[in-house]
């Protein structure tokens, strides 16, 4: 017998500007929500459309202390970093780096996007890592859209891109330092599906685009939510219901994002999250001496 979640409380996001000045949508942080534990951020990044050679990026910036978890939707992005790793990430492309001890890297349109031009559409979570963690040593895990499994409903009505844990009978490739779940619903007018949850993760939706009916209570059993709002779920029970409208005139797009919360003291310095004071400006006095390295152009 599982207990559907109820609703705890809703967060439009907030649209600001990001790195060079791409356009972001945030749910969190913002005065209102600091952080999500274990999560820390996520950015809607557009979606924007450049002309050619407007399109913006974040220059080669550090982190330690946490995992950045990029998923493109349109566009390319090129990234390259301290240790070496070089890449370009198009759409339903997800990579997974785990900053650790620290990374300095760049995220930049891809050369040829940024000639052409075009639609930008991506995401980034920030995933905190327990203070046991936040000195490991990087690690990037890149996943082409091909190798990220998707999982379907009977009816037919609903699709998973499996990029975190497990749904509708498909298990994710990804490997997490702490139990996550990271999952892009599609759900065609009429279609619904409950997702199970451990009773203690803290789990939120994010709709991308449609409207969604979340939670047990009101109109058929949740409440209509439009997209770029967050859904945090409350803890009574194991299970979210995500459905789509009856008479919606496009897909709901949805990520439905959880995980264990870690319970430790959070000091953010900008690229730096760490557990005290101390630990942040140790990571600025590294990050100044060159100790994170640096990216060879
Ligand atoms: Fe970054």
């Amino acid at each position: 017998m599982t207990t559907t979640r109820t609703i705890e409380r809703i967060f439009p996001a907030v649209r600001t500007t990001e790195g060079a000045g791409f356009i972001v949508h945030r749910p969190f942080p913002t005065r209102t929500l600091m952080d999500f534990d274990p999560f820390l951020l996520l950015d809607e990044m557009g979606p924007i459309d450049y002309a050619p050679g407007a399109a913006k990026g974040a220059p080669d910036h550090p982190h330690r202390g946490f995992e950045t978890v990029t998923y493109m939707l349109e566009g390319r992005f090129a990234h390259k970093d301290s240790a070496g790793h070089s890449g370009s990430l198009g759409p339903g492309d997800v990579q997974w780096m785990t900053a650790g001890a620290g990374v300095i890297h760049s995220e930049m349109p891809d050369p040829e996007f940024a000639r052409t031009g075009g639609r930008i559409h991506g995401l980034q979570l920030w995933v905190n890592l327990p203070a046991r963690d936040k000195m490991i040593a990087p690690r990037y895990q890149e996943l082409p859209t091909a190798s990220i499994p998707v999982g379907r409903s009977a009816d037919g009505k609903v699709s998973v891109k499996v990029i975190a844990g497990e749904a509708l009978g498909v298990k994710a490739a990804i490997e997490t330092r702490t139990p996550i779940l990271y999952q892009h619903f599609t759900i065609a007018p009429g279609g619904r599906v409950e997702q199970p949850v451990p009773a203690a993760w803290r789990v939120f939706a994010y709709g991308l685009s449609g409207a969604g009916y979340y939670g047990r209570d009101g109109e058929r059993g949740g409440e209509r939510v439009e997209a770029q709002q967050m859904v945090a779920f409350a803890n009574n029970g194991d299970s979210v219901v995500l459905a789509a409208p009856d008479d919606a005139a496009e897909p709901l797009e949805v990520l439905l994002i959880g995980g264990v919360p870690l319970h430790e003291p959070v000091v953010r310095y900008g690229p730096f999250v760490m557990n005290t004071e101390q630990e942040i400006r140790e990571a600025v006095a590294d990050y100044q001496s060159g100790r994170m390295g640096r990216i060879a152009h």
